[in-house]
């Protein structure tokens, strides 16, 4: 218990599937949490439930990200956690994707955890008692798997993973003593799968089990990991498993 106690957690994309799970885990242990998202009902429910707050943020507005992480220091004075987890899929292979929809999933994932990160690290610099904090990046197996029919998808988690690199090195040769991590989840069972027909299929994760990794990486038990990609698939890629 209590293992993020006293820190500040921001989690786009909060209000359904990985990102509720990482809200409802990050307030058990002690956060004190604002949850962001396009979905503004299902946000708000959540927030009262954690006694959070809610702040209707779409990932793609440069606007936005200043409204949620002032929010996040206005409110709570401070930036300790950022979670960069809002994210569409829609399949399509090479041949049947199309340049508007890379562009979409390019805006979405890679602008918006560009965004996220610019803006979390110059709140997390300004903390009180100095520089620190913790990004954790949601990218995907597809980044680095080839899965043929989520093209536009693997692209854009891909860019999510280069960032997570560039900037967890950015942050050592600052000496900021800030981290950056990606987590690359396989098929987790969420409404995301559901809307792609995946739902069905056998040994799929639950978004309890990416929760239990974003506490880790929020928590000052991994204080010296950074710039980590962490597979959460249960094997599956190792043996050809799909999920
Ligand atoms: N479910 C999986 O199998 C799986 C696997 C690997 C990675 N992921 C990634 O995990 C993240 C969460 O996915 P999920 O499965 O929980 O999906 P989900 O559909 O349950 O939740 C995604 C949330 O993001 C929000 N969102 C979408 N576009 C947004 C935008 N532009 N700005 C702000 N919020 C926006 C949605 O409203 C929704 O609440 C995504 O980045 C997804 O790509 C999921």
């Amino acid at each position: 218990m209590e293992r993020v106690k006293g820190k500040v957690a921001l989690v786009t994309g909060g209000a359904s599937g990985l990102g509720q799970a990482d809200v409802l885990a990050l307030a058990r242990e002690g956060a004190r949490v604002v949850v962001t998202d396009l979905n503004a009902e299902a946000g708000q429910a959540l927030a009262r439930e954690v006694d959070g707050v809610f702040i209707r943020h779409d990932v793609r507005s440069e606007d936005d990200w200043h409204k949620a992480v002032g929010l996040a220091v206005s409110r709570f004075g401070r930036l300790d956690v950022l979670v960069n987890n809002a994210g569409i899929v829609v399949p399509a292979d090479i041949e049947s994707a199309t340049l508007e929809e890379y562009r979409l999933l390019g805006a979405i994932h890679g602008e918006g955890t560009f965004l996220g990160c610019k803006y979390g690290i110059q709140a997390m610099k300004a903390n009180p008692g100095g520089p620190s904090g913790s990004i954790i990046n949601i990218s995907s197996l597809s980044a680095v798997r080839g899965f043929p029919g989520v093209i536009t998808y693997a692209a854009a988690k891909g860019a999510v993973l280069a960032m997570t690199t560039t900037i967890a090195a950015h942050m050592r040769e600052k000496g900021y003593g800030m981290r950056c991590n990606a987590i690359l989840p396989g098929m987790i069972n969420t409404p995301l799968l559901k809307a792609v027909g995946a739902d069905t299929l056998p040994g799929l994760g639950q978004p309890e089990d990416v929760a239990n990794t974003v506490l880790f990486l929020a928590s000052d038990e991994s204080r010296h990991m950074s710039g980590a990609h962490i597979v959460l698939d249960n094997a599956s890629s190792i043996i050809g498993g799909g999920a």
